[in-house]
């Protein structure tokens, strides 16, 4: 069985979806953590309340990205973990912790990449003027919202729309994009070849 830990900075509802799917059996792997750079993220109370170890890697704390990185690079090493799941963990990750882990690091992002990558992105959606948005899983390398795409799933951006109304009609589909992500990695499913993420059938 494969082992999973998640990074999240606030709120967790992703990390819930994705343990939420592994008690169903949805998933086949046991989750060794949940890591914050927050101590008051949300994703806390969740990760306690379902038995998982917590560990704080408090960025306010740090005098330097660097010297927060080695503690973070620490605690993922201690969960021992195949796959590292970003779940609304709102950093960039350095290129250490990437090469580190390589292949073994997904992020969950509110838009479909290549367009609009970064902070609010469903504001920029709706800036833009898009008639269509959505969410996109991806693997993490060295660039920010950059990796290759593992699922995206489109949501329409209707007249009216604000951050917050688009924001929750994508939500509905990140809940379903992570956890099945996260089943096919566990599966062995999931194949980069260049920058395309190839899914072997079911064996
Ligand atoms: C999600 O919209 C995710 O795509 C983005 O940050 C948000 C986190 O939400 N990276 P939650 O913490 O999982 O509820």
């Amino acid at each position: 069985m494969k082992r999973i830990a998640f990074l999240a900075s606030g709120r967790g509802s992703n990390f819930q979806a994705v343990i939420d799917s592994m008690v169903r059996g949805e998933v086949p792997a046991e989750c060794s953590g949940l890591i914050t750079d927050n101590p008051r993220a949300y994703a806390v109370n969740r990760a306690e309340k379902a038995g998982i170890p917590v560990y704080i890697v408090d960025y306010s704390a740090y005098p330097s990205k660097d010297a927060y990185e080695a503690d973070l690079l620490a605690a993922m090493t201690k969960c021992d973990a195949d796959l590292f799941i970003l779940a609304g963990y709102m950093r960039i990750v350095g290129a250490g912790i990437v090469q580190a882990f390589p292949g073994r690091i997904i992020n969950i992002h509110p838009a479909l990449l290549p367009s609009f990558p970064g902070l609010h992105a469903q504001r920029q959606a709706i800036d833009y003027g898009v008639k269509v948005s959505g969410c996109t899983v991806h693997f993490v390398d060295e660039h920010m919202d950059n990796g290759p795409i593992i699922i995206q799933a489109a949501v329409p951006v209707i007249e009216g729309d604000d951050e917050e109304t688009l924001a929750e009609r994508i939500l509905v589909q990140e809940h379903r994009c992570l956890p099945e992500a996260v089943r096919l990695f566990c599966q062995g499913r999931l194949q980069i070849v260049d920058r395309r993420v190839q899914r072997r059938p079911d064996r």
